[in-house]
């Protein structure tokens, strides 16, 4: 795929219509297209037998009895690194449980005489390694036997090792002794990049916040924040030397109202703020004592906007610039001058002084070369350069940071955009349109961090739009996250150890506060936690749920606002006609994902209010034959907290009938080309203009239209299946597709990287296909795959369909 400005995050955030409850729409769980995570292995047996978890340590291993935590026990730490851990624990031991324990340096006697405690535990701090492999100052064993519990690793195995005795201990005040199952754990993380990342441009969050997303973060082992500063509508880092930056460019005159940006409507708000350099200052050592580094990112070429709001000399043309109202890609970046590298060599300069990290990302997404193809200056720049287009031109702006910073001391981290062009020496690369961009990285060597929008974009909802407390567009469910492998097929085994890790990504222009922000992230940082963590082979969906489970008590102590899952179970389901039966019994069986909350549902289509039925054991639901139920449910918490509205479709179908083949057959599909710049695949569907051009097509080649924006196509006719059977097919569009069988839509593919399938029961012989598809800008593909009864996927031939 070649991803696109228009496709981005943009398109990605605009309204996303609910996916019409297609007759025979997406196939649920009931009809075994299970999501990508695994089923039952030898090694979810195992993990099963783990303590509730999250991430899941490498190795895990039971033991007989358990330790009983009391008053008479003894902290010991063998120095002052474990005793800066063994403070922690005794914090949290007050503060949770109202235990008071002793922290003493050394270790337990080996023999103890009458009056030595006869518990303790002990932690040992041992010595970190100068060259680290992957996590190799990460690892840390855990032995908990009834006499006492022993933590030992390097500084920072001992934090995490802490980190994993912190969720074995009782979430809850219980009255002493605490029981802690015996238990020994070796464990070292997967990735040694493990990271979060948060969008202040768009929207700025109160240190506190900052502050509670790194105790989170670190909760889970977490060891990376990436801290979005600059953007379009806002630069939020304090510089010195160019205080307009934040005087003006940390100021927008108002916010774009929800998704009106076209036609645009402001909310007449001025909106703004920014981060001092000493609490920039603070935030890192904030992080640094829980082990996470922050890696500050100063966007550049492109989201250049507040700044040449305070800077217009930096710009191609004169100004003047406002800071941004309104989201999406703004023209106006930095224009490659010497005036341009000069101010961002003096602003990195104090930037590399807040930060330690040794990375700086400079951003690189989303910069479009118009500016730079009109500039005499940028094209100046290209021929003195020798630089064939702006790709190459936008190539050597990321050099030149990169050597500069070199000469600070730091490596640079873009976005998968720094590719285009040539990528510079030794960037990291940060691939977020998909895979594409981390496996080109990984095989020239590159090393990457895995972020692509199908897993790891966390401002995309968790279920579809129309179930969402925030409709936020996109859809990213919990068990995608957690199914995502950042290690992409395509790589060689030393190609793979370019892959540092992986990263959550927070963006904000829908988000507005702290609240809005936990309920985006939580539980999917969770699932993210142990992608980064665990090995992929110890890894298992239905385990995880139930880790998970337990972890629900702890965020609730902590008061994080996370968005209550669905419950398990309640999943689509497709039964086929059997027989010429009128009915079938269906069996809804559900589990709360949060352990004690009440379900209510209600299975005729109403609002699961108050008065809706409470669930309590399975129920048996009488599917009509054609008639889709919807069965929705909420989840109330018992402090009265509620889940938005689940919903699963439940369908008894009979088989779509054969339709009559067309009585003048011509062959191949009919194509009709719409030029305009669709927003939504209804709108497309219901188009009933004249069509721009027509014809028939044998395949789904785009090139034919002889477009590249701003047009849709409707193709149409009808395709013959061999024999009576339930047809799988699979669609994929950029931007956006939709199939209609027999004149009722099977999918609307409304993301522009993934492929949805359904499935339709079809008798023998000829059916209708229609297949929409639009275009707004940037990459273009359509993929339309079809499956026979127990067959594999593949591409339609459209020589064979006729209309
Ligand atoms: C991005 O989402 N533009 C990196």
């Amino acid at each position: 795929m070649k991803p696109t400005l228009a496709n981005s995050r943009i398109l990605a955030r605009l309204t996303r219509a609910r996916l019409p409850l297609a007759l025979f729409g997406m196939v649920g769980a009931a009809i075994g297209v299970a999501p990508a995570a695994n089923a039952a292995t030898p090694a979810t047996q195992a993990a099963t037998l783990a303590p509730e978890l999250v991430p899941l340590p490498a190795h895990v291993q039971r033991g007989e009895g358990a330790f009983a935590l009391d008053a008479s026990t003894t902290i010991y730490a063998n120095n002052a690194e474990a005793r800066a851990v063994a403070q922690l624990l005794r914090d949290e031991l007050a503060s949770q449980q109202g235990l008071t324990l002793t922290v003493r340096s050394g270790a337990p006697k080996p023999n103890q005489g009458e009056d030595e405690p006869s518990r303790y535990v002990q932690f040992v701090a041992e010595p970190a390694s100068a060259k680290p492999g992957a996590g190799a100052n990460e690892r840390y064993r855990l032995e908990v036997t009834a006499r006492g519990i022993r933590l030992a690793g390097p500084p920072a195995g001992l934090f995490y090792g802490y980190q994993t005795l912190r969720q074995l201990l009782p979430a809850a005040r219980v009255a002493p002794p605490l029981r802690v199952g015996a238990t020994t754990i070796d464990d070292a993380p997967r990735f040694a990049y493990r990271g979060m990342h948060l969008d202040v441009g768009r929207h700025l969050f109160p240190l506190d916040f900052i502050k509670r997303y790194l105790d989170q973060m670190a909760r889970y082992k977490l060891n990376t924040f990436h801290w979005h500063l600059t953007d379009d509508q806002g630069w939020r880092l304090e510089i010195k030397r160019y205080p307009k930056l934040t005087a003006v460019g940390a100021q927008r005159k108002e916010t774009v109202v929800g998704r009106n940006i076209d036609p645009y409507v402001g909310d007449g708000q001025p909106y703004g703020g920014f981060y001092t350099q000493e609490q920039a200052r603070e935030v890192v050592a904030y992080a640094r004592a829980r082990h996470i580094t922050v890696i500050p990112e100063i966007e550049m070429p492109g989201h250049a906007l507040a700044a040449l709001a305070a800077y217009p000399e930096l710009a191609c043309t004169p100004g003047p610039f406002a800071v941004g109202t309104n989201w999406g890609v703004y023209d106006d970046i930095f224009c490659p001058k010497e005036a341009t590298f000069k101010f961002l060599e003096n602003v990195l300069d104090e930037v590399v002084a807040i930060f330690p990290a040794p990375y700086l990302h400079i951003g690189g997404d989303e910069a479009p070369k118009t500016r730079w193809k009109a500039s005499a200056e940028a094209q100046a720049v290209m021929r003195r350069e020798g630089l064939k287009d702006e790709h190459e031109l936008q190539s050597y702006f990321i050099r030149r940071m990169e050597k500069f910073l070199h000469s600070r001391g730091k490596r640079i981290i873009g976005w998968d955009e720094i590719l285009e062009g040539g990528l510079a020496p030794d960037a990291t690369v940060m691939s977020w349109r998909g895979e594409a961009g981390g496996i080109a990285a990984a095989q020239q060597g590159h090393d990457v961090v895995m972020t692509p929008t199908q897993c790891c974009y966390f401002d995309y909802g968790q279920g579809p739009a129309a179930q969402e407390q925030w409709n936020l567009g996109g859809e990213l469910s919990l068990d995608k996250v957690y199914a995502y492998d950042p290690v992409p097929a395509a790589l060689t085994a030393a190609q793979a150890r370019h892959v540092l890790g992986v990263q959550g990504n927070v963006w904000t222009e829908h988000l507005k506060t702290p609240a809005m922000v936990e309920y985006m992230v939580f539980p999917r940082l969770l699932a993210l936690a142990e992608v980064a963590w665990t090995p992929q082979a110890q890894r298992a969906w239905p385990d995880f749920q139930r880790r998970l489970r337990g972890q629900f008590a702890l965020l609730e102590r902590d008061a994080v606002g996370y968005r209550i899952p669905a419950p398990q179970g309640l999943d689509d389901a497709l039964i086929v006609q059997h027989g010429d039966a009128r009915t079938h019994r269906y069996t809804a069986t559900l589990t709360p994902a949060v352990p004690g909350a009440t379900i209510r549902y209600t299975l005729d289509g109403s609002e699961p209010g108050e008065g809706a039925a409470v669930y309590a054991a399975p129920f048996e639901v009488v599917l009509e034959l054609d008639k889709p139920v919807r069965l929705r449910a909420v989840s109330v918490l018992a402090d009265g907290r509620r889940s938005g509205v689940h919903e699963a479709l439940l369908r008894y179908r009979s088989y779509l009938p054969a339709v009559a083949k067309p009585a003048n057959p011509k062959p191949g599909l009919e194509y009709r080309v719409f030029d305009s710049m669709f927003s939504d695949l209804t709108m497309l569907h219901a188009s009933a203009r004249a069509p721009a051009q027509a014809g028939a097509a044998d395949s789904l080649d785009l090139a034919r239209f002889g477009r590249s924006r701003a047009f849709g196509v409707q193709f149409d006719g009808y395709v013959q299946v061999p024999a009576d059977g339930v047809y799988r097919f699979a669609l994929q569009g950029d931007d956006r597709s939709a199939l209609y069988l027999d004149g009722e839509q099977a999918i609307a593919n409304e993301t522009y990287d993934r492929t949805q399938q359904t499935e339709v029961p079809l008798r023998r012989g000829w059916h209708r296909l229609q297949l929409d598809w639009y275009q707004r800008e940037g990459g273009m593909s359509l993929s339309l795959r079809m499956a026979a009864p127990g067959g594999e996927l593949q591409a339609l031939d459209l020589r064979e369909a006729v209309h």
